[in-house]
């Protein structure tokens, strides 16, 4: 896979018939828990559903050679969700490992886990380093799980981190600049998020990689997330193929 690790703002790559493909696909699965009410349904069976999709969309992503997705899978303002509904997430992100992990190895994906290592309970953490272990020389598909993931606390420990090197009499005050900073951040060496994919019809980032969402675009359906499908992915890659990204510049039209 190409990425690129000194550069966190890219030009976004193009598929076969030459239109923008984002390199970076963030997603914040949204609405699990009504897609389940809707049918009468409880919510658990809207995270086994919404499971389903993820499996479509990744492999979407790779068959149209999108470099790195993001899920926002477990933030860490979930853990005050009802403890039966945070038992079976923990459940589920078990059997996502044990059951598709040897898949997605086959399938050359990389895993990578972002958010708070700390305070995790031992099996869900010896769990997160197997999958990260087997596949961490893959080439392929970067497949970027959040977990226990909130982006001011990783924005907190990143500053923490650097204010100790300033501490240490390593880095001097002045040392500590954007590149200083993103790579201390959990997700140091990957591009930025070029699109921001948001299902359910809610418009927030939810303390979601708020640092490295500076420039990205963001994508809004109304669809809940166990209904997102390769069809609704295309319709979001669309969109962005049809977005002008200026950086804070001017539009080249405008020359
Ligand atoms: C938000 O929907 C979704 C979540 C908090 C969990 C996302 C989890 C999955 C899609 C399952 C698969 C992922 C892994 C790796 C375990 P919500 O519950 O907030 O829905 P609501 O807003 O309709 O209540």
């Amino acid at each position: 896979m190409s990425v690129n690790p000194d550069h966190n703002l890219q030009t976004s790559a193009t598929d076969s018939s030459g239109a923008k493909l984002p390199r970076h696909v963030a997603f914040i699965m949204d609405g699990n828990g009504r897609w389940a009410t809707a049918r009468g349904l409880p919510r658990t069976e809207g995270h086994r559903q919404g499971l389903e999709a993820l499996r479509k969309v990744i492999r979407h992503a790779g068959k149209v050679g999108i470099d790195v997705i993001t899920i926002y899978s477990f933030s860490s303002e979930n853990w005050s969700r009802p403890e039966a509904e945070v038992s079976f997430l923990m459940g589920l992100l078990r059997r996502f490992v044990q059951r598709d992990l040897s898949e997605l190895h086959e399938a050359n994906v990389k895993i990578r886990i972002i958010g708070g290592r700390r305070d995790l309970e031992p099996g869900i953490l010896k769990l997160l380093k197997e999958a990260e272990d087997l596949t961490r020389n893959n080439s392929g598909l970067e497949l970027v799980v959040a977990f226990n993931y909130g982006a001011r606390d990783e924005i907190l420990r990143a500053a923490q981190a650097l204010a100790q090197k300033v501490a240490d009499g390593v880095f001097n005050p002045e040392d500590v600049t954007e590149d200083a900073l993103s790579g201390e951040l959990d997700t140091s060496g990957l591009p930025d998020p070029d699109l921001i994919i948001r299902t359910s019809g809610e418009m927030r980032l939810s303390n979601f990689l708020l640092w490295q969402a500076a420039y990205s675009e963001f994508y809004f359906c109304d669809l809940l997330w166990p209904d997102f499908d390769e069809a609704a992915f295309d319709q979001a890659l669309d969109c962005f193929g049809a977005r002008e990204r200026r950086y804070g510049g001017v539009s080249a039209k405008t020359f």
